[in-house]
């Protein structure tokens, strides 16, 4: 059924980060034989996903009645069924996007009002998973409204599709996204690959995103069959990446080691959908060994379904924890301050489930692994964060 769909927080891989409007179909078939080259198959990364701007400029006819899309000849001449398949052959799944709007937010023909036939073309081209994006004329719609119009449109059709809600929680989504037949949604604007973004400039940073998500209350509806998405991972990317050559000059280094730990510790810890947001054909060694840090992976997939939420945040530190389906937690210690520290928490404060003696503690990016009677601690340096699961022993 529709929670099976997305029983777990959806994982894989998505062109607009590292290919911008550039993408063409042999972008899509390199980072599928990549995403199997690379391990991340084997680490759990599935859907594929075509972002923005794979549509003809026009649909074959616009204004007749059955309005169907078209993929742009030059970029994309195989067509979508060829490419679907390509990789599905690769044990993978299918991703394309489109928008609730009249428009895409590159200006490219979108759904709003054809949602039916083109959740079918979708359907027989064998895609497995819609992105669905909030630009163009919404035609005075609210978007439960245009985002629910799409959620029925792929539940009628013969094919499962998960469904991903992008409206940027701007009316939020996850109030009403679930019931609109959404599996995932957007919680914040559109991540860059910056620590924080200064003023009026484009996007959010990841400590910027972090910030933004303990505040807003989206946990309660997050879980198995939906999930709160705080955006692609831009873990391994710089001003290099696609979407960067497209913004102003003023990205001037990648996600520093740290940057690109704290980001996917918390995405884990969040239980957020893994989009792999970077250049798969060019990945650097020490980018993959984070992206599929197996024990970080599972608590993103832990079946339990929780998010992390915030125990106790200060301006130097922030301790965060999820509870997980074996009655442990996993504890983020994260260092906010530009000095080394020795971070401490304790089981008391975080949101483990129940009380214990004694604690088994693994450190979620060593292995390293001790006891305790509650005490938890350690050291973290700048900007970096430390990921502990405590399970009672
Ligand atoms: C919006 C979305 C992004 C991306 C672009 C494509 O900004 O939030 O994730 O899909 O559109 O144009």
């Amino acid at each position: 059924d529709d929670t099976d769909l997305a029983a777990t927080p959806p994982m894989g891989w998505n062109s607009w980060n590292a290919h911008s409007c550039a993408v063409t179909e042999a972008d899509i078939r390199a980072a599928a034989d990549a995403v199997v080259s690379t391990g991340l198959r084997d680490a759990g990364y599935e859907y594929v996903v075509v972002d923005d701007c794979w549509m003809a400029d026009e649909t074959a006819d616009e204004t007749a009645a059955e309005g169907r899309l078209r993929a742009d000849p030059e970029a994309f001449p195989g067509g979508m069924a060829a490419l679907a398949d390509y990789v599905h052959d690769r044990g993978l799944k299918f991703g394309l996007y489109s928008s609730a709007g009249s428009h895409t937010c590159q200006g490219y023909p979108a759904s709003l009002g054809r949602e039916r036939v083109h959740a079918e073309q979708f359907a027989d081209w064998g895609v497995d998973f819609l992105k669905y994006d909030n630009c163009g004329d919404h035609r005075g719609r609210e978007p439960r409204d245009r985002y629910g119009a799409m959620g029925e449109a792929l539940r009628s059709v013969d094919r499962d599709i998960l469904y991903s809600i992008c409206e940027w929680g701007r009316h939020d989504p996850w109030l009403w996204a679930r019931e609109a037949g959404g599996h995932m949604w957007r919680v914040t604007d559109d991540a860059v690959a910056k620590w924080r973004v200064d003023g009026d400039a484009f996007g959010l940073g990841i400590a910027d995103i972090i910030d933004r998500v303990a505040d807003l209350d989206t946990a309660s509806s997050h879980g198995p069959g939906g999930w709160s998405d705080p955006d692609m991972l831009q873990v391994g990317n710089g001003p290099d990446s696609g979407q960067s050559r497209h913004e102003p000059t003023d990205v001037v280094r990648p996600l520093t080691p740290a940057e690109n730990r704290t980001h996917f510790a918390f995405w884990c810890l969040l239980g957020a959908p893994l989009f792999v947001g970077t250049d798969l054909t060019d990945i650097d060694e020490g980018v993959l060994d984070i992206l599929t840090t197996d024990r970080l992976v599972a608590v993103d997939q832990d079946p339990l379904g929780a998010q992390g939420t915030p125990d106790r945040r200060t301006a130097d530190a922030e301790v965060w924890s999820k509870p997980l389906h074996d009655g442990g937690a996993a504890v983020a210690l994260w260092n906010r301050g530009s000095e080394p520290r020795d971070l401490r928490a304790h089981v008391d404060e975080t949101a483990l489930p129940s009380a214990a003696d004694r604690y088994a503690v693994c450190d979620c990016w060593t292995g390293e692994t001790w006891e305790t009677a509650g005490d938890l601690r350690a050291a973290v340096d700048p900007r970096d964060t430390a990921v502990l699961r405590v399970t009672p022993a």
